[in-house]
């Protein structure tokens, strides 16, 4: 692999059960385009979902849909290294390092900790969930990574591991890399199809205004020809009067790579139901082929199980010798075999 290449490192959560577009253009995209440029590690973060209860069968499960799902996306273990967090035991490790670093009120100014523990009600919030941040630097400081590419919501968490690596590397001796936020512009903001003055999101929207990707493609083509549109009939971008056709019209455009004025005039003295039953085909077209490649990953679990395997092996062989580094400076005896 490369090596002269920045390093990227992200995660995303095995929760979510099928990807839906604001995901897949915010970041899965995001993910495959940097694999090209970039010496990327992307995992799937299973020890951090059970912060939160989970049903075991559906873990197992989601984890395995979301690594497919990935793979579907164009993650492509030869050119990237996808793995399974809880498949490498550093994270665990070095978090628990991370921890003794943390001041204790540091840990309880995290937003994202505030906002989940209050509405899961602070005496069910675990203890876990509020380390969550810290799992998060150890996953981000044991491959070393120059970059972190996440939304805007993980600015916190990134400007965390890097005062815990300046932190560490200041009284023990340079060890970590200070990583830089790597944040996702919104290529496109994509809302809600049903109100689209919220984004598109599984816990905000209407199942009705969320395209899931691994929904038939019948149903997804018919929640595009359902979407809610704006007085008048003309098509021109207008995100403030026209949010409905503006949503659409930023949809089609990011999907086909086709500009929004090329747009607007393809569609000019056209009613909504022309772009409606274009964009439903164009959606049609894009989510047929994801869900059967998703699909053919589920049938083959392991087909899948092996590439994961093969991710891990890739991931541990850098993180252990962060782990093994770190322990050293620390103080602890090292372990004779
Ligand atoms: N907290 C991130 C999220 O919710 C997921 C995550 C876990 C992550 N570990 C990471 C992202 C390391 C970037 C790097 O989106």
């Amino acid at each position: 692999m490369a090596s002269d290449r920045p390093r990227v490192l992200s995660g995303i959560q095995p929760t979510a059960g099928s990807f839906h577009l604001g995901n897949y253009l915010g970041a899965v995209r995001q993910w495959v385009a940097l694999q090209e440029s970039h010496d990327a590690f992307y995992m799937v973060v299973d020890l951090h979902a059970i912060t939160v209860p989970q049903d075991p069968k559906e873990l197992r499960a989601n984890t395995r849909l979301a690594a497919a799902q990935l793979l579907a996306a164009g993650l492509d273990p030869q050119r990237c290294t996808l793995f399974v967090q809880s498949h490498v035991p550093e994270h665990a490790q070095l978090a628990w390092v991370m921890n003794c670093l943390t001041g204790f009120g540091e840990a309880s100014r995290m937003t994202q900790f505030k906002d989940k523990a209050s509405r899961h009600g602070a005496d069910r919030a675990s203890v876990g969930l509020f380390t969550y941040p810290v799992l998060q630097v150890a996953d981000i400081l044991l491959y070393q990574a120059d970059q972190v590419p996440v939304g805007e919501d993980q600015r916190q968490h990134v400007e965390l591991t890097r005062d815990l690596a300046e932190r560490f590397n200041g009284r023990f001796g340079d060890t970590f890399t200070v990583p830089q936020p790597y944040i996702l512009k919104e290529t496109a903001k994509i809302f809600d199809l049903q109100d689209p003055s919220i984004k598109m999101s599984k816990s905000a929207s209407t199942p009705k205004g969320v395209v899931s990707l691994l929904d038939e493609p019948k149903a997804t083509a018919k929640k595009v020809k359902s979407a809610v549109t704006d007085t008048g009939s003309e098509i021109v971008y207008d995100a403030e009067n026209k949010p409905g056709v503006s949503n659409l019209l930023s949809i089609y455009s990011t999907l086909t790579g086709t500009g929004i004025a090329e747009l607007e005039q393809k569609y000019t003295g056209k009613g909504y139901g022309a772009l409606k039953t274009d964009l439903a085909e164009v959606m049609v077209d894009f989510v047929t082929p994801f869900r059967d490649r998703t699909q053919q990953y589920l049938d083959d679990p392991e087909t899948l199980d092996q590439i994961l395997a093969k991710g891990a092996e890739k991931a541990r062989a850098v993180a252990a010798e962060t782990l093994a580094e770190t322990y050293d400076k620390v103080g602890f005896v090292p372990a004779k075999h």
